[in-house]
């Protein structure tokens, strides 16, 4: 089977390819949706398990995959070394079936993987699969033809266009849409990317009031 992403060897180390400080995306969503019992979090593209493990600690019930075997080997031992539980499992982002429903779905640095043909039906999935009131928070890099291609740009990823991903959104409320172009350091060369960034609340239909805005 050809290998679909290098990073199943890039994880193969023993220490941790991205270390173990958890991303700032985690802050952003315990203040979006704290941590409660019974809350529950999807981690999609987990890695190595920096972020799944820190929601863990915060007490969300964490469920988390990625695609290679060593990522999960090593999410599932940064939880033991944790004293945490997680759900972690191997799974691939274009056909992934889980039977539960979340109040945080996220994903970052791995939408770019999903087959053109897969965009669509995974965001009616993610969306359906979120509870009332719950979060998705989502990021990729979007094209850009005054940014050169990174130079550690994975064989499976597909840069996006501005905007592409906003669009799957328009029925929920935007708690933030941003674009930004900074600097980057992986693989030792510095380099740029740009970056779209949605985060994205589901309210039921018909429930936003004039008494909710003046709370
Ligand atoms: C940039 S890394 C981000 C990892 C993690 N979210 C983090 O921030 O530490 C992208 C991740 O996507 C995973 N990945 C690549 N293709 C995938 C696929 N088809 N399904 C699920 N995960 C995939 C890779 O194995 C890798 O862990």
């Amino acid at each position: 089977m050809a290998l679909k992403t290098n990073y199943e060897k890039w994880y193969e180390t023993e220490d941790y390819f991205w270390g173990t400080e958890p991303a700032e995306l985690c802050q952003e969503l315990i203040k979006l949706v704290p941590p409660a019992k019974g809350v529950k979090v999807l981690d999609i593209g987990c890695g190595e398990g920096k972020d799944a493990v820190f929601m863990a600690k915060q007490g969300y019930d964490v469920y988390a995959f990625d695609i290679t075997v060593n990522g999960i080997a090593k999410t599932r031992r940064m939880a033991k070394e944790n004293n945490v539980e997680i759900n972690a499992f191997i799974a691939d982002i274009n056909d992934f079936e889980i039977d539960e429903e979340f109040d945080i779905i996220y994903s970052t640095g791995t939408i770019q993987y999903l087959e053109d043909d897969r965009i669509d039906g995974f965001f009616r999935k993610v969306k359906d699969m979120t509870r009332p009131g719950g979060i998705n928070w989502f990021n990729v890099f979007v094209d850009k033809p005054f940014i050169p291609l990174p130079p550690d740009w994975d064989e499976g990823e597909k840069m996006w266009p501005t905007g592409k991903l906003f669009s799957y959104y328009p029925d929920w409320k935007f708690e933030r849409v941003d674009e930004t172009i900074f600097e980057c350091h992986s693989s030792g060369i510095p380099h740029v990317h740009c970056m779209d960034v949605l985060v994205a609340r589901k309210y039921p239909k018909e429930t936003i009031t004039v008494e909710d805005l003046r709370k």
